[in-house]
């Protein structure tokens, strides 16, 4: 990941704006951590730089709970810092600052908010999870005009690439998101998806906790679906195949179609892989058989006037706080100024946790950058963070 090396920065006077990037604040270690974040403003991106220090020197890069893509972004903010910072640069990999292309196909890459707000819904859904080099999905959205299809990654080279085959290769009906797609479903409204594939998913074989496919996955697959659509698995782990058959087979009524070694209208870099191996390619389908009822995404999660932060920020516990289906983890806690402090909480399910900050000032407390997403362990959590902050 981008980042640099130097010897020493000098703070500089806040807010500051330097070729499209602003510089809003400087949030010093407080309690448990040593670094320093520096909240940045682009567009209608924010996002935090870490300085850490490390030896005699110290290494500044992109912040991992606030993390922003596509990545010629972050470049430019460290750039730009530490142009204002002074920094006594030792190393840095910020080669290239601005890749071709992205500018117009950034438009396609949008966040979880868009997704909530503004799900699209005018035309029939189609969604790939973990799209790779995105080779199945363009074929797909090129073959499919009439179809909207969203991509879900978590790599952030192969969202970049993707992005650029889609404005190199002029396509209007594909936008992506850079999210874990465990969560992503809980956010699509029900009955609008055509079809979703999950090609060749991590088999994950000592961690089976981190697999794409679940019980809930599946639960939430069968909300999203239209009546008839259809939920497909290829795969060339008979290991996950039949960690998947059993799950599938677990639903009280279940439509399943099961196949071996069909080939795919096109094939991706991980089929070519495994069939150049040898390996055998199981698929499996689901059909959703019947109308779901809808979901109610929206919770406020503005908390209400803040009694006591000074004693939360004075006995900054650290301890995690775990409850029947959710959990509260304070981590870090960093001050901003006289009476303006930032905390690093994670909080939510326990698989699918939620990394935020929370900014404390005298009498308020906000999420930051953004508002968690309205999942059910994020409303409990919420609710019992705000207990903290009024001991
Ligand atoms: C083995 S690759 C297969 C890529 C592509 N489907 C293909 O067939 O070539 C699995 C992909 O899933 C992505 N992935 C893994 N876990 C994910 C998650 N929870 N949410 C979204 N994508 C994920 C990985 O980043 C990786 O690109």
């Amino acid at each position: 990941m981008p980042h640099i090396v130097v010897k020493s920065y000098k703070e500089f006077a806040t807010p500051v704006k330097s070729d499209g990037y602003e510089f809003l604040w400087f949030a010093r270690g407080y309690a448990n951590t040593k670094d320093t974040l520096v909240a940045v403003r682009f567009e209608e991106h924010q996002f935090f730089l870490t300085i850490k220090p490390k030896d005699v020197h110290y290494i500044i890069k992109g912040d991992k709970i606030t993390r922003i893509a596509p990545t010629y972004i972050l470049k430019g903010a460290l750039k730009y810092f530490c142009k204002l910072a002074n920094c006594d640069v030792v190393h840095d990999n910020l080669s290239s600052i601005k890749p071709v292309h992205i500018d117009k196909a950034k438009s396609f890459l949008k966040d979880i908010d868009y997704f909530i707000e503004h799900f699209p819904t005018k035309k029939e859904v189609w969604i790939e999870i973990g799209f790779g080099s995105g080779r199945h999905l363009l074929y797909q959205a090129k073959n499919n005009p009439d179809i909207q299809f969203i991509g879900i990654e978590i790599h952030k080279p192969s969202i970049e690439q993707l992005l650029k085959q889609i404005a190199l290769q002029d396509i209007h009906n594909l936008l992506v998101i850079d999210y874990d797609a465990r969560l992503f479903l809980e956010f699509v409204p029900s009955n609008i998806v055509g079809k979703i594939f999950v090609h060749f998913p991590i088999p994950w074989d000592k961690k089976p906790h981190r697999r794409v496919i679940s019980k809930k996955f599946i639960q939430e697959a069968e909300r999203t679906l239209k009546p008839g659509g259809v939920l497909e698995l290829r795969t060339d782990s008979r290991a996950y195949f039949d960690y998947a058959l059993e799950l599938f087979l677990e639903r009280e009524k279940s439509k399943l179609e099961v196949t071996k070694n069909i080939e795919p209208p096109v094939s991706s870099k991980y089929e070519d892989r495994w069939v150049r191996l040898g390996k055998d390619i199981y698929d499996i389908r689901m059909y959703a058989l019947q109308e779901s009822p809808q979901i109610d995404l929206h919770f406020d999660f503005t908390f209400s006037k803040i009694s006591s932060y000074k004693h939360f920020v004075e006995n900054f516990d650290t301890k995690p706080k775990v409850y029947n289906d959710y959990f509260i983890h304070f981590e870090k806690l960093y001050k901003i100024e006289e009476n303006r402090f930032l905390a690093e909480v994670s909080f939510g399910s326990f698989d699918r946790p939620t990394h935020l900050y929370l900014l404390l000032s005298e009498g308020s407390a906000q999420y930051y950058p953004k508002k968690p997403i309205a999942s059910q362990a994020n409303i409990k959590a919420h609710k019992k963070i705000e207990e903290f902050l009024n001991v």
